[in-house]
């Protein structure tokens, strides 16, 4: 290693390697050799990968991408690998759009981001990822989703083709078919079931915790409820828990039972700390959800799940680093790599509902293993706990057998699915990866699939998505060689399904001009958009507006039932966008539609894309009367605001609900704005002094750059 580097990581507390990290440096992680390391949760695996990623950059002037599963992950990486900008090495997060190829990456050493997006970088031929020297793929078992890991195989293949001497590092803990992984990557192995702090797992029964070493450990049984016996043991003896419950309505209502359990424990300082974390909860965002959660928050405990924004999960997780709140209850999505300082992880359900199957099915052991994991991570405990539940002795047997001591399972590929490989065939050819079906197979051999089953499998599934591809327009043939048509690349490139692309295009046909809601609900059609479920007694209603309004949309009502049910819930999407855009306050929107913040922000966001993806393939198929409707819905909808306030929106610090304010009160332009006296704008509600001076501020000082000549011809709406 550098010696700089080495100087930097004493300094920040690594004083020696630990027995993973040991053997992946005596395999030559340090000098090229591409390892898979499979090692315990909390084994640290990330530094094997920091070793590589300094020793390429300070010493080869290497490139490295860390690729994780979770924009939530990537963003935690970054943040801890950001230390080493004092070390000169330039850091990047990349996780957002997917339609660039972000040259501005070129200048940067260490790149964070997710599968997908380096598949849409992969899309857009980024020049610089044939510099990229160094592959890191967290969380490896990805690889076993059914949706998202055939993503994952096609990105390792391909920046292997790329440049095959690029080294690669794959990283789990739960994967039992290590060997195979290694040698499908060309890849040394190092696994090992070592764990820094000892992490105990069993399954509590009555009064005891049997645990995996045969100890046990006594929980009084002061409560009907074991959870609130398990959370009060753990925290009378100074400990904090992370509880996985299966949805996220057990979520908040186990924090909810539990936030009456945690006060007793809390210091006077710990409560005014709490205090001010709740009140900064509802200074962000200020709705039924946040309230609630800020209730609880000032008791001690705090749910965590998918429906709550990403600025309010962060204060959570931080609150709970600080030691400060002393439970989170969560939805499996935090179990993926992160560091929390839990002594003790209850998993309150082992099984979860199969909404296809219509019945409750046990987690994988897999996934049991990962929540487990979150519990005694090394720089805060020095064990951990990982608890189970029993309401029987046969459950009892039951757990120890199939969890505690159990395995997790070996991961297959999920690519040979014809809808999942029809999109990547396509942008394989797209980006010029591949001309011919052998090129495309070769390609394929290259994956994870190809090494666990016979390639010959996939063939029939490529000639159907070949003939698929070709009859939409979306390939075209010439001398015998596949090259994707102007349309083709386009949807390749925007990153949306196929059939996405396919109905959108059918849809903006049907007509000139459609109204917003006909928009929206042609998006919220499509696959790539999150539905909003139609309950029973919604039908009605939904029914309804569908009769009411069922002339403006763009595709027409289906006959088979299946579908019906889809498009009625792609009704109620659309109709949560509508409101969107009309200034519905969220915490009526979190009413009506039984979504959370974090949802609203995610389906707006999608939504906001599929627009935008409409618009460009408007203007790819000629059809050009739809696109000044289309992008002025995309500022619509990314803003959640009326036409009028969309000049206002622009102004840095301006929310939805501010530009309204302004708006009423008469200043409806950045004109009337930069007409107005600070003390004008002081005395409106929810601006103030502050704001106010900032927003004068802001204008007078774009308006002094645009008078100073703006340099195409921008208009001053262009600017803002
Ligand atoms: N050599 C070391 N000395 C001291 N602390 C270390 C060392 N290596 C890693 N750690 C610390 O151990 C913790 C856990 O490491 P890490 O996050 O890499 O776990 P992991 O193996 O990736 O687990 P998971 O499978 O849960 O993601 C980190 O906080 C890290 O700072
Ligand atoms: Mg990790």
């Amino acid at each position: 290693m550098p010696e700089s580097a080495i100087r930097f990581l004493l300094a920040n507390d690594i004083r020696e390697l630990f027995p993973p990290q040991e053997i992946a440096v005596k395999k030559g992680v340090l000098e090229g050799r591409s390892l898979v390391v499979a090692s315990p949760t909390a084994s640290g695996k990330t530094l094997i990968a920091e070793l590589a990623a300094l020793k390429h950059i300070l010493e080869y002037g290497g490139k490295v991408l860390y690729l994780t599963p979770l924009r939530a992950l990537a963003t935690e990486k970054f943040y801890s690998f950001s230390k080493y900008k004092e070390l000169g090495v330039k850091i990047a997060l990349s996780t957002g759009d997917y339609d660039t190829d972000d040259p501005w990456l070129g200048e940067y050493d260490w790149i964070i981001t997710t599968n997908e997006k380096t598949d849409s970088l992969l899309r857009h031929k980024a020049k610089w990822l044939k510099s990229i020297t160094l592959v890191v793929a967290d969380e490896i078992h990805l690889i076993r989703d059914p949706k998202r890991g055939p993503t994952l195989e096609m990105v390792l293949a391909r920046l292997r083709k790329l440049n095959s001497k690029t080294q690669m590092l794959a990283l789990s803990a739960t994967i039992r078919n290590a060997k195979e992984v290694a040698s499908w990557l060309k890849a040394g192995l190092v696994k090992t079931e070592w764990r820094p702090v000892i992490l105990k797992e069993g399954v509590y029964y009555l009064d005891e915790i049997y645990f995996n070493d045969e100890t046990k450990t006594p929980v009084t049984r002061a409560f009907s409820n074991p959870i609130e016996n398990l959370v009060v043991d753990c925290l009378s003896k100074r400990g904090q828990v992370l509880v996985f419950a299966s949805t996220r309505g057990s979520s908040v209502s186990l924090a909810r039972k539990l936030s009456n359990r945690t006060r007793q424990f809390l210091s006077s300082d710990e409560r005014r700390e709490l205090a001010i974390l709740a009140n900064k909860i509802l200074s962000l965002e200020k709705n039924r959800i946040s309230e609630m959660l800020a209730e609880y928050i000032r008791n001690g405990a705090a749910f965590h799940h998918a429906g709550l924004s990403h600025s309010v999960r962060k204060l959570i997780e931080d609150a709970f680093r600080e030691m400060k709140l002393k439970v989170i209850c969560a939805t499996p999505t935090l179990a993926a790599g992160v560091n929390l300082p839990a002594r003790r992880v209850i998993i309150a359900d082992y099984r979860r509902y199969n909404p296809e199957l219509g019945f409750f099915e046990p987690i994988p052991v897999l996934e049991y293993k990962q929540m487990a994991g979150r519990a005694g991570r090394p720089q805060y405990d020095r064990y951990g706990e990982a608890v189970l539940i029993a309401r029987s002795i046969e459950e009892l047997d039951y757990l120890m057998e199939n969890y505690v001591f159990a395995k997790p399972e070996r991961i297959h590929s999920q690519l040979a699915s014809e809808k999942i490989l029809r999109t990547h065939v396509l942008a394989s050819i797209a980006s010029d990866y591949a001309k011919t079906e052998l090129d495309l197979l070769n390609l394929l051999k290259l994956t994870f699939y190809a090494y666990q089953f016979e390639i010959e499998n996939l063939q029939s599934i490529i000639r159907r998505n070949l003939e698929y591809l070709y009859s939409n327009n979306l390939i075209k043939l010439l001398d015998g060689m596949f090259e994707s048509t102007s349309l083709g690349s386009r949807v390749s490139q925007l990153y949306i399904d196929t059939d996405t692309a396919i109905l959108i295009i059918k849809g903006l046909k049907k007509r000139p001009i459609a109204t917003p809601f006909a928009y929206l609900h042609l998006i919220a059609l499509t696959e790539d958009i999150p539905k909003l479920h139609v309950r029973k007694r919604e039908v009605e209603k939904y029914e309804n507006i569908l009769e009411l309004r069922g002339g403006e949309l763009l595709i027409e009502e289906p006959l088979d039932e299946d579908e019906y049910a889809l498009y009625l819930s792609s009704i109620k999407t659309a109709k949560l966008l509508e409101d969107w855009i009309n200034e519905v306050l969220d915490d009526q929107l979190i009413i009506e539609y039984d979504v959370g913040p974090g949802d609203i922000y995610s389906i707006t966001q999608t939504a906001e894309w599929l627009v935008y993806s409409a618009s460009e393939l408007a203007k790819e198929t000629g059809l050009y009367s739809h696109i000044a409707r289309l992008l002025e819905l995309r500022q619509r909808v990314k803003h959640g605001v009326k036409p009028e306030l969309l000049e206002l929106i622009k102004i840095r610090g301006i929310g939805r609900v501010r530009a309204r304010i302004l708006y009423e009160n008469g200043f409806k332009s950045i004109e009337d704005l930069r007409k107005a006296s600070l003390k004008e704008l002081s005395k409106l509600p929810l601006i103030g002094p502050k704001l106010a001076k900032s927003i004068k501020e802001y204008i007078d000082g774009a308006i002094k750059e645009i008078v100073i000549g703006p340099t195409s011809g921008e208009s001053i709406e262009d600017y803002f």
